[in-house]
């Protein structure tokens, strides 16, 4: 959705980014035009947070995270663009302006009421009798009426128009059920419904909102689940299944589990901080989202090898946010449902007051692999302990371990720490010697906090950072300057310094809001981080200029390789007449 310029400049304006991140976060003013506070986004105990009011931005050095009021609202309500927007403009009393004048409900709104028709539509197919075969499904898989009706769990009957036909009657077009994934586009330019023949579970999000659906066939058939495409309302990467109950939970912890069988079967079972990620594995945004509800989360994946390799993995996607995180053997069954039906909830309770913390988890499947009976496996199982001891920090923890190691391969404790400290040392080096290849390697060290974003020329990307900075700062200074965002090694920066520019030009503010929309968060956390340098003083920022824009300009024409020269050459005299007599 594309509002005008105008408007969010006005949004920006009334909703001053001190004002509005102080309802967030504690801030102090420590230095200079910078007001600090602990950062809302990442766990830390000294602040690496700063909102400068001056510029309109906020940035955090400690996690990268940074850009304008709207970017801040977007990250810390988990709202998309345009209902960060809605927000912000409800909060400054301002009206926002719809994208079609002659329809008084944003695309948004008509796509989340047409959600929550069909969920309505499929809830009804489950109950009537025409709904037979899937009731029977549920019942097979031991689900109660008051989990359908908690989870509104629903039936797309066996039907190429069923969905269609009810919508349509309803006042849905075929435009608008396209856009919201429901339908697909056919070959004699119908549309048919894309969920037949499924057992349907609505994802709705923490506002109660049904933003997607998916689909599980009644019993085996490929594939096994259809899951909503991303939609105006609808990220996988950014929803969980089930959040919407879990975050009620009064349990103090979430379990991650992977399928959406075992969250309805967990829920059931009385264990109702049971979420899952949908069809993708665990995202950095979950795991944030996971962050805002609970400090505990308990991943209960399936038993399989898939199930373990994905345990391991989203411990290192949660641990960063300093979530404690306990990971579920579980004994005799491929998966939680299963293992509840067979053993009954309290048996699974006692799962979760046993469950270790990932160190005994990580320990435990190193022993799976060794006899421990035998001589030769209490070796492998040794070294290969010893190895992962030494990559714990903590020094009390280690120690803990190295006991407990000890004594499972029956053998001498010193002998063991004696070993992972020699394994220590070995790690300690190589780190070492990784960061010094970094502090040679500028290219390495300098690349932007985002991944997304990679500078392919660092001498040139320095410059066009230093650019972009004095052209927020001293946009006077740009009058008449020959430099296009063309010219800039970076893509994003060139657009970035292009859509700027174009504002100074028309002699209006450069507020970053106004670039909400236009460029990707990540894009706009750059442009705050770049920002955030005060160092060429206002004395020093024509000499600067003129220095940065030498250097882009000869990393340019480096780049450009001799073949290309003579046409570069060519076209300067054709486009500038520099040419001299022979130039036409
Ligand atoms: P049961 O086998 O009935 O217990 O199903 P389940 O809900 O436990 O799902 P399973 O463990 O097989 O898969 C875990 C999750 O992966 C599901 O909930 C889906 O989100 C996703 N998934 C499974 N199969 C498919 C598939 O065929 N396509 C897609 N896109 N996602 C799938
Ligand atoms: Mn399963």
């Amino acid at each position: 959705m594309a509002f005008p310029e105008s408007f969010l400049e006005e949004l920006s304006a009334r909703n001053d980014i001190a004002d509005v991140v102080s309802n967030y976060v504690h801030l102090t003013k420590k230095s200079g035009a910078n007001l600090f506070g602990l950062c809302p986004f990442h766990s830390e105990k000294t602040p690496s947070f700063s909102v400068n009011p001056e510029r309109q931005i906020y940035h955090c050095f400690g996690c990268g995270k940074g850009g304008s009021v709207i970017n801040f609202i977007m990250e810390i309500e988990n709202l998309s663009f345009p209902d960060a927007v809605q927000f912000l403009a409800h909060r400054a009393g301002m009206e926002v302006p719809e994208d079609a004048p002659d329809e008084n409900k944003s695309r948004r709104t008509r796509m989340l009421e047409l959600n929550r028709a069909a969920a309505r539509f499929f809830y009804e197919q489950l109950v009537a009798p025409t709904g037979r075969t899937a009731q029977e499904y549920a019942e097979k898989r031991a689900i109660s009426g008051v989990m359908v009706r908690a989870f509104g769990l629903g039936y797309a009957p066996d039907s190429w128009n069923a969905l269609t036909d009810a919508m349509e009657k309803l006042g849905y077009t075929r435009p608008e059920m396209l856009d919201a994934g429901l339908v697909r586009a056919g070959k004699s330019g119908g549309v048919y419904d894309y969920f037949r023949s499924r057992l349907m579970f609505p994802v709705i999000d923490v506002r109660g909102s049904v933003i997607g659906f998916s689909g599980r066939v009644l019993g085996d058939g490929e594939p096994k689940y259809l899951n909503s495409p991303d939609t105006l309302v609808y990220s996988k990467a950014r929803s969980l299944f089930a959040l919407n109950l879990a975050k009620k939970s009064k349990s103090g912890y979430i379990i991650l589990s992977e399928g959406n069988i075992d969250v309805v079967s967990l829920h059931q079972a009385g264990f109702d901080s049971a979420v899952a990620s949908l069809g993708t594995s665990l995202t950095s945004d979950q795991a944030r989202l996971i962050a805002r509800y609970t400090d505990q989360v308990i991943i209960a994946y399936d038993a399989d090898e898939a199930g373990q390799k994905a345990s391991q993995r989203a411990i290192g996607i949660l641990q960063p946010l300093d979530l404690k995180v306990k990971v579920l053997r579980i004994p005799g069954s491929k998966d939680p449902d299963e293992f509840i039906r067979a053993n009954g909830p309290s048996a699974f309770h006692s799962l979760l007051e046993h469950s270790g913390n990932q160190v005994e988890y990580r320990l435990d499947n190193i022993e799976e692999k060794y006899d421990l009976s035998e001589q030769e496996g209490r070796i492998g199982f040794l070294q290969e302990s010893e190895k992962y001891l030494a990559s714990i920090a903590d020094n009390v923890v280690r120690e803990i371990y190295i006991e407990r190691v000890a004594e499972k391969a029956n053998v001498n404790r010193d002998a063991v720490k004696n070993d992972v400290e020699h394994f220590r040392k070995k790690q300690t080096k190589s780190a070492k010697k990784q960061l010094d290849r970094n502090a040679s390697s500028p290219l390495r060290a300098a690349q932007p906090p985002s991944r997304q974003l990679h500078y392919t020329n660092v001498r040139s990307a320095m410059a066009e950072r230093g650019v972009l900075n004095l052209l927020c700062r001293f946009p006077e200074l740009f009058n008449g300057v020959m430099l296009s965002g063309m010219d800039f090694s970076s893509e994003p920066m060139g657009r970035l310094y292009d859509a700027l520019l174009r504002r100074v030009q028309d002699g209006r503010g450069v507020s970053p809001a106004t670039l909400e929309g236009q460029f990707a968060p990540e894009e706009l956390a750059l442009l705050a981080d770049i920002l955030q340098n005060d160092a060429v003083t206002a004395a020093a920022a024509e000499t600067a200029l003129r220095d940065y824009i030498n250097t882009i300009q000869a990393e340019k024409y480096k780049a450009s390789g001799t073949e290309d020269l003579r046409g570069y050459a060519e076209k300067l005299k054709k486009t500038k007449g520099y040419g001299g007599k022979d130039g036409n």
